[in-house]
């Protein structure tokens, strides 16, 4: 009897080492290279390791996952995708049409996704009803971010309406400071351009406009106003900005070069990351105008061969939902936690105004889809959009003639 257990133990002894030689594996692939981003990532790279994971890092860096998504494109064209991908809105469905992306419903049903993650969330994360990606935050897109101390210095206050941004601006420019930090690049003039156009158009008109592209919308006259404040704000960046990245930006409203950046919260997980502290370094408000615009960033599952690699996605996947990494991970990376059970006892004031806003414009019917980060429209229409908002700000187009422009390059991408 007792050398019969002696054996029973040993042979499970034998298996377990067997397995944890195999080990969970997983080669990511994501766009997280900035200071904030890494140091939120490494929480993954952390947790997966103490689990007996074997990460290895495939990261790209490019604010906006642009150059992500093309690498990205090129490694599943070759048949060697990655096992886990950083993959957000509708492109979680649109390659899970393309039939490589792995069901992950055992470990969402086992962990009780549904019950802890709002349905808007959960939502983005279904394919044909069942679980194909798992949520790791929810970012808030339409954010000014201020230097504290340069807004105090000039007798200026948060602005709350589009006027009063402007006036604030040319105060600061006429002091010798760059009203607003931005970096030339098509994904962050899209990220100024809806925060423009939630505030303009309103939410209802941003929903029509970017959600359900209605015509009428599109060529509306406050359609005009938003290039028109867009031309405005092309007065109020300073001469270098083309090409620059988000987060240098950001370090110029940090060390005072600049006043304003218009950006999601990942620019609070840059401040953060440089010990900068809310409220009395820099200072976050809601751009001016009602409504919520969400970007919420998850991980999708490719299909691959191999026993390590499964293992490796279903334990990223229990990870990223898990309540800890929910909680630590979105502590650096600036955005809160996509569930809903996780206190918010440790967050900042802002993260908790970007909960409390959310809860309110879901229960009024405001919180959006960020178009500009993927999360509202299909790749060919959000792209459309961007081009044209993106030619628009680097020339001296019209007002008029980018609504006409808009209108025409969004028929011409269904
Ligand atoms: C967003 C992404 C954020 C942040 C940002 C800058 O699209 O959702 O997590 O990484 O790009 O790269």
């Amino acid at each position: 009897m007792k050398s019969y257990l002696m054996g029973a133990v040993s042979s499970v002894a034998i298996l377990v080492s067997g397995a944890a030689v195999a080990g969970p594996e997983a080669e990511v692939l994501h766009w997280w290279t900035s200071g904030g981003e890494a140091k939120s990532v490494a929480v993954l790279q952390e947790e997966f390791a103490a689990r007996g994971g074997t990460w290895t890092d495939m990261p790209v860096a490019g604010g906006g996952g642009d150059a992500a998504m093309t690498a990205l494109r090129a490694r599943v064209l070759s048949g060697n995708a990655p096992t886990a991908v950083q993959l957000k809105g509708p492109a979680i469905q649109e390659w899970y049409e393309e039939g490589v992306l792995a069901d992950i419903s055992d470990v969402a049903e086992a962990q009780g996704w549904a019950d802890v993650l709002p349905a808007s969330i959960a939502g983005h994360m279904k394919c044909e009803g069942t679980w194909c990606a798992a949520p790791v935050n929810v970012h808030r897109v339409d954010w000014i971010w201020a230097n504290a101390e340069v807004l105090k210095a000039n007798g200026i206050e948060m602005p709350t309406t589009w006027d009063e941004f402007n006036a604030a601006a040319e105060k600061l420019q006429a002091a010798g400071i760059i009203p607003l930090a931005h970096g030339g690049q098509a994904w962050q003039d899209a990220t100024v351009f809806e925060a423009v156009a939630l505030g303009i158009l309103g939410p209802d008109g941003f929903r029509k406009a970017f959600v359900d592209l209605d015509k009428a919308t599109l060529t509306s006259d406050k359609m005009v106003a938003v290039f028109d404040q867009m031309r405005t704000m092309r007065g109020f960046v300073d001469s270098n900005f083309s090409g620059r990245d988000w987060n240098l930006a950001t370090a110029m409203v940090m060390n005072g070069e600049a006043a304003f950046q218009i950006m999601g919260d990942w620019a609070k997980g840059e401040f953060l990351a440089a010990g900068k502290v809310p409220g009395e370094d820099f200072l976050c408000l809601s751009v001016p105008g009602d409504g919520f615009l969400y970007n919420v960033d998850s991980f999708a599952m490719f299909d691959v061969d191999g026993a390590d690699k499964i293992a490796g996605q279903e334990l990223l996947a229990e990870l990223i939902v898990g309540q800890n990494f929910q909680k630590v991970f979105n502590l650096n990376k600036g955005s809160i936690p996509a569930r809903t059970d996780v206190s918010l006892d440790d967050f900042d004031s802002c993260a908790n105004l970007s909960a409390d806003d959310m809860a309110a414009s879901s229960a009024n019917g405001s919180l959006l889809p960020s178009y500009a980060h993927g999360m509202a429209l299909r790749g060919a229409q959000s792209g459309a959009i961007t081009d044209v908002v993106t030619a628009h700000f680097n020339s001296d187009m019209s007002s008029a003639d980018a609504v006409k422009m808009l209108a025409d390059a969004v028929a011409n991408s269904m």
